[in-house]
């Protein structure tokens, strides 16, 4: 008998343009896991009521994103120390006694930078744009990995210094405006700002980016983002957007929910060539 279908999806809002739908699909595929994954645009009024009715239905798991990644912690039943930290909720998955709220998001920037990207992180210097709820989410498994030192630079530096304070036990962490950041070239550089979305680049000194300076770009698209374009005008070794990361976070989440672990060069590579990104 074949085993049942079981139900997963991501909630979000708008939703339409998500890739998660067809990323998961190629990795039940692959992995020959009986299952199915929709999109469900959910506006936030309703998104309480609409994650009890999916579980009350059947359904085993959800990723969320934008704009319910806070709202989901007040939903977990139980949350992950990632997720505790991040104070922001990626996948939610049915475990005997609840709904388990975790968040895969830093563990995916990670695997990207480490594993599919070759770069060290252990004591080199990072800085991080942008104070919000992006950052706060890859804080934690960046300074596992002991950075030299690592710079949050935002708009609005008193976010910058707030995360900074919030994560100092984890490791050698300062926040900053973007003015502030020196004019030394780091050995990474994050945009985990939302100023991508709007085709704008923060403006930091064109000094922090030297000839073996790596950028990555949270934000992707079908080409290079604002930031890409600028990173690489401006002369780093390499400028990446975020594709890999969200492969590998979709790959976390899977596993957390079939405990199988699916194979992510395949689907990258295939992305890579749908999106005609880099
Ligand atoms: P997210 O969950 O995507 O991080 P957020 O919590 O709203 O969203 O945070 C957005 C981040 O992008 C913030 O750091 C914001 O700076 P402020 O804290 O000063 O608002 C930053 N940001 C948004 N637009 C920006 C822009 N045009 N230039 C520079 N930083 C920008």
């Amino acid at each position: 008998m074949n085993a049942a279908v079981e139900q997963y999806g991501v909630f979000g809002h708008p939703v339409g343009h998500s890739l998660s739908p067809f990323i998961h699909g190629m990795f039940a595929r692959e992995t020959g896991q009986p299952m199915s994954y929709r999109p469900y645009d959910v506006a936030p009024e309703e998104f309480p009521a609409r994650v009890r009715e999916f579980f009350a239905n059947g359904g085993r798991g959800l990723n969320i994103t934008l704009p319910h990644k806070v709202a989901a912690v007040e939903l977990s039943h139980e949350l992950t120390e990632r997720a505790a930290h991040a104070a922001s909720v990626n996948t939610l998955a049915l475990h005997d006694d609840g709904i388990l709220g975790d968040n895969t998001d830093g563990v995916g920037l990670v695997r990207d930078l480490c594993d599919n990207l070759g770069l060290a992180i252990t004591n080199r210097r990072l800085l991080v744009l942008g104070a919000g709820g992006a950052t706060r989410g890859i804080l934690a498994p960046l300074l596992e990995l002991e950075p030299e030192s690592l710079v949050i630079a935002n708009r609005t530096p008193e976010r910058a210094e707030a995360l900074a304070a919030a994560f100092a036990d984890l490791g050698a962490v300062h926040g900053a405006n973007f003015e502030q950041v020196g004019d030394a070239p780091f050995d990474l550089i994050i945009n985990a700002t939302s100023a991508s979305l709007s085709g704008e680049i923060p403006p930091i000194p064109p000094s922090v980016i030297g000839s073996d300076t790596v950028c990555y770009d949270l934000a992707y698209g079908k080409s290079a983002t604002a930031f890409v374009r600028w990173a690489e005008a401006s002369g780093c070794a390499r400028a990446l957007q975020g594709l890999g990361m969200l492969v590998e976070q979709a790959a976390e989440s899977f596993s957390l929910w079939r405990g199988v672990r699916p194979d992510t060069a395949h689907v990258l590579a295939i992305l890579k060539v749908r999106t005609g990104s880099s």
